[in-house]
């Protein structure tokens, strides 16, 4: 990470300052002067320069680290829609364009070359393995795969019909309780271990999270199989028959996961770095991950566009449920994103899974599906969503697909949770070794009252 910005020098200095208010406007430098930006204070005419800095590829960033020092001002904006909280090499989205890239490559090339560990490999350390790299990654990570026998007993605590993932908030962040001596996180040799047992351990736990909710025996993991079918594996089979793996059905999956493997600064990215900032326990940062991705506006979205769905129930309540969307009675779920402006590219790859999966599974008549293709049709062509660029993303086929492989709607979210731990871990490690990290501290405008004195406090006799 490049350093902090030295302060930066106020280039004029007005001596009134006749503006009522105080409005601060950045106007582009002129085009001879230096690579900077301007920042003037209209109430007393000051200005201050601020070093425009390029990445390799996307916007240039406006480098306002000294600004508070600089100025006694803050930046507001709440929900980070202009700013950059971090240097990153791991993934790239130019959202206007819709393109995503992991390292450099193409989603689309990677979903058709590579399997899902090996874009692990890559997320995780820069470049896609060599064969030999491969087979150790694989060793590796395989023999990660089962939990501390003791954990299977957090489960019970759960009542049955917990959701998945609250029963993975709680499991994950118990990891912290089993790893805690063994997790120095200024070791690298110690955060590898970590990472690999967190990518090694998840599908375990999630699928025995569905286990629990269903009653049925906890399946252990088999180091023959790889990553997908381990994960489908262990969600159904049972005991007493053998569970032949479908070979398309774990392909999709392994294509799912690869899909999902990280998205650069999302919400649950976001929060995983910054539970890490403060140098906690990794296994209680991705746990504070999983909380935030089960909400709806994010990882959520899967399992509330079947609910969706169903509620809509027929084709023909479509331009009901679009008439209550314009009203903002109703969200369409799985559509719009805080960074696409255009197609989802992993939505295409996503669309065309799905329909390989129904074919394979002889449902290409599925109604859910024929509801859905209807329901994209209807919105893409409406101005509503035309003018505020609202695509499908993701979450609108996985949910689809998902059913249609027979995972339940509660586990589409913790599906999600395992495919996007790598990206956690990956994003996480290269946030620990950065010899420039500070905690995250974002400040606030501050709008409750002003100082004020306590008067008498009543209390109850
Ligand atoms: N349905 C209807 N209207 C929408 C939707 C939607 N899905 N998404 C955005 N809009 C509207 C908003 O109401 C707003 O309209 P306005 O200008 O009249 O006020 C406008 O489009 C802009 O939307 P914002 O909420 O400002 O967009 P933001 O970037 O904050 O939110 C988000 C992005 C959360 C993804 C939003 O589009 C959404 O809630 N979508 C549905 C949930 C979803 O599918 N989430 C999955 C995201 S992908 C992922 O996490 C894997």
């Amino acid at each position: 990470m490049s350093k902090p910005a030295k302060p930066a020098k106020p280039v004029t200095a007005a001596k009134s300052a006749k503006a009522a208010k105080a409005a601060v406007v950045a106007k582009a430098a002129p085009a001879a002067a230096k690579e900077t930006v301007t920042l003037t204070d209209n109430s007393t005419g000051r200005s201050w320069d601020y070093k425009l800095v390029d990445g390799t590829v996307g916007p240039k960033v406006i480098d306002i680290r000294s600004l508070y020092a600089d100025t006694g001002m803050f930046t507001f904006d709440p929900a980070f829609t202009s700013t950059a909280s971090c240097e990153s090499k791991i993934t790239y989205i130019d959202g206007d364009a819709g393109v995503l890239l992991y390292r450099g490559y193409p989603i689309e090339d990677l979903v058709e070359r590579c399997d899902f560990l090996e874009v692990c490999y890559l997320l995780l350390n820069g470049e896609l393995p060599t064969p030999d790299e491969k087979k150790k990654f694989v060793y590796d990570i395989m023999h990660h795969s089962m939990v501390h026998e003791q954990l299977s007993t957090f489960y019970r605590g759960f009542r049955r019909d917990a959701h998945p993932m609250a029963v993975m908030c709680g499991v994950v962040g118990g990891l912290a309780a089993f790893y805690h001596d063994s997790t120095d996180i200024t070791d690298a040799h110690q955060r590898v271990v970590a990472t690999y047992r967190l990518i090694a351990k998840m599908p375990t736990i999630a699928a025995w999270a569905y286990k629990y909710s269903v009653g049925q025996p906890f399946i252990y993991p088999r180091n023959q199989m790889d990553f997908a079918q381990n994960l489908l594996h262990m969600m159904f089979a049972t005991p007493c028959e053998p569970y032949e793996v479908s070979p398309v059905l774990s392909k999709a999956m392994d294509r799912i996961l690869t899909l999902h493997a990280d998205h650069e600064q999302n919400a649950s990215t976001s929060t995983v770095r910054l539970a890490g900032s403060s140098d906690a326990n990794p296994f209680a940062c991705i746990a504070a991950g999983i909380a935030s991705l089960w909400g709806p506006a994010h990882g959520g979205a899967n399992e509330a566009v079947l609910k969706m769905l169903g509620e809509i129930g027929d084709p023909k309540n479509i331009p009901a449920f679009i008439k209550r969307v314009k009203d903002k009675k109703a969200k369409l779920m799985g559509f719009g994103h805080r960074v696409y402006k255009n197609f989802d590219p992993r939505a295409k790859v996503m669309a065309r899974t799905c329909q390989e999966v129904l074919d394979d599974l002889g449902r290409h008549n599925d109604p859910v599906l024929a509801l859905a293709v209807e329901l994209e049709r209807i919105a893409l062509s409406d101005q509503y969503f035309i003018e505020r660029k609202l695509y499908p993303n993701v979450d609108f086929y996985s949910g689809i697909i998902f059913r249609a492989m027979g995972i339940p709607v509660s586990m589409f979210t913790p599906v999600f949770a395992v495919a996007r731990t790598v990206g956690w871990v990956a994003q996480w490690n290269e946030m620990i070794s950065d010899p420039a990290k500070r905690i995250g501290r974002p400040r606030q405008l501050y709008t409750g009252a002003t100082p004020r004195k306590m008067g008498p406090i009543r209390r109850q006799r």
